[in-house]
């Protein structure tokens, strides 16, 4: 994701933003106070500079001494750091008597202040000046001149820049903090949301039951639980919906036994039918039945004989009794029964029995009956030779037994169809192998798999419970 556009990002720039502007406005209050503070000081300096002065030259205007007095208006505007810039005094009659002015300064501009019998202060914003005019009294003469001076702020501005480019720079540092601060809360707040928007996509992408760790206070703690509980709950629901799915698959099974009888009929009438023909031609031809016809008689009645008792293996399951059966053992004789048809096939058998298997608490006949049908079709499969793979495992409480071959495979249109009765794609099959086969593991509690490449062989996998010691 973009920094730029991230949540983190958009937090430390509001907390700088607001920082930045408290810092201007006290900054501004801090200025504007110190200004009036600095500005009052100069004007009482000022008053009070103009005060002394006036004192020194009273005696040497009284007595007309020029020169006197212009060293006097000299030395208070000797040095770089007077406040003094012109200092003009007039006689009684308000005609200039000595001046002096620094650089810059042009007596032409001056504005006449000068009132009796008072001290006059001006301010000059523009020349950054304060004019202060100021009466030079005597006692008993009363007024025998006046004393006009400039005073300059150019101190006052000096210090408040100083003061500005502190301001100033404090202000960055608290903003530049503040931004860190910001960015680090931002993402400490974040973290947990970063957490839970992985858990998010993991659910996406159907990892259900994923719990997120729990970090983070308050509501956002609340949210990691509130998550939590969603992402058991929604397994708990996907759970039940493929048990639902199930059931309803076992239903729809069921219902095809309904459909069942109907088939068996069909089923039947094929050899039937055959048997019949021949009966009839042979009462046609009126000869006895030879030792061909006999064969064929008895071949249709096996078939027919097969038929009824897979139909009843179906419909009417024996009673199962239940004790502790060696799936090894039962394998080894599905093995057994059908050695001839592996060895004429050329197929080589592969076996990984585990050694060490448990028991499971089942039927051996029945169970017997499911792995021989499985044998069977992987055997049926590989018409023109290959490798039958019959392994067996056990681990975390469940039994499996794999078997594996190489044949022509199942089309995947038909993999769904493969458990129901019925279906087959032999010529000569029943279509009751696999549906036989699916409920005697289901009621073993047990599962079955099929996994099928065509051209590359079939897969089926059988998992059983273990016998709880
Ligand atoms: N190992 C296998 N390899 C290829 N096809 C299989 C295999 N097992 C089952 N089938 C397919 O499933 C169908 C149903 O099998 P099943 O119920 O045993 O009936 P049948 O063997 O009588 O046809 C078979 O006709 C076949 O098409
Ligand atoms: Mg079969």
């Amino acid at each position: 994701m973009n920094f730029f556009k991230s949540i983190a990002f958009r937090i430390s720039i509001s907390i700088a933003v607001i920082i930045a502007a408290t810092a201007t406005a006290v900054g501004w209050l801090i200025l504007s106070d110190e200004k009036k503070t600095l500005e009052l000081e100069l004007r009482s300096k000022g008053s009070y500079l103009a005060e002394l002065i006036s004192r020194q030259i009273t005696e040497p205007l009284l007595y007309e001494e020029r020169y006197e007095i212009f060293s006097l208006l000299q030395a208070s505007m000797k040095g770089e750091e007077s406040l003094v810039v012109y200092a003009e005094v007039y006689d009684k009659d308000g005609e200039k008597v000595v001046s002096t002015y620094k650089d810059g300064i042009s007596p032409e501009k001056l504005p006449s202040i000068l009132v009796p019998g008072t001290t006059n202060i001006k301010e000059d914003s523009k020349a950054q000046l304060y004019h202060i005019g100021i009466p030079i009294s005597v006692e008993n003469l009363g007024t025998i001149g006046y004393l006009k001076l400039g005073i300059t702020k150019k101190h006052l501005y000096i210090i408040l820049q100083n003061i500005k480019k502190k301001i100033f720079l404090i202000s960055a540092g608290v903003i530049f903090i503040g931004t860190m601060m910001g960015l680090w809360m931002a993402r400490k707040i974040l973290r947990p949301i970063l957490i839970l928007n992985k858990g998010v996509k993991k659910i996406g992408d159907g990892e259900v039951g994923v719990e997120v760790p729990i970090v983070g206070v308050g509501e956002i703690k609340e949210l990691a639980l509130s998550f939590n509980r969603m992402s058991i709950k929604l397994k708990e629901l996907i759970d039940a919906i493929k048990a639902a799915q199930e059931n309803l698959v076992r239903t729809e099974k069921l219902y095809a036994i309904g459909e069942f009888s109907a088939g068996v009929a069909h089923e039947i009438k094929n050899p039937l039918t055959s048997i019949k023909m021949l009966m009839q031609t042979i009462k046609h031809k009126k000869h006895p039945l030879s030792a061909k016809d006999f064969g064929i008689i008895e071949g249709e009645v096996n078939r027919i004989d097969n038929i009824v008792k897979e139909f009843l293996a179906f419909a009417r399951p024996e009673k199962i009794e239940k004790t502790g059966v060696n799936i090894n053992g039962v394998l080894e004789e599905v093995i057994t029964v059908t050695r001839p048809q592996i060895e004429r096939t050329q197929i080589h058998l592969v076996e990984k029995l585990s050694p060490s298997l448990p028991l499971i608490n089942g039927s051996h006949d029945a169970l017997k009956q499911a792995f021989l049908n499985l044998v069977l079709n992987a055997v049926q499969a590989m018409d023109g030779g290959g490798t039958l793979n019959i392994g067996t495992a056990a681990d975390n409480g469940t039994l499996s037994v794999v078997i594996k071959d190489t044949g022509v495979g199942i089309p995947k249109k038909y993999l769904k169809k493969v458990f129901d009765p019925f279906f087959t794609t032999k010529e000569e099959g029943t279509g009751m192998g696999l549906a036989l086969t699916y409920n005697i593991i289901n009621d073993h509690s047990g599962k079955i798999e099929i996994d099928s490449t065509p051209g590359m062989g079939t897969t089926v996998k059988v998992q059983l419970p273990l016998i709880k010691m």
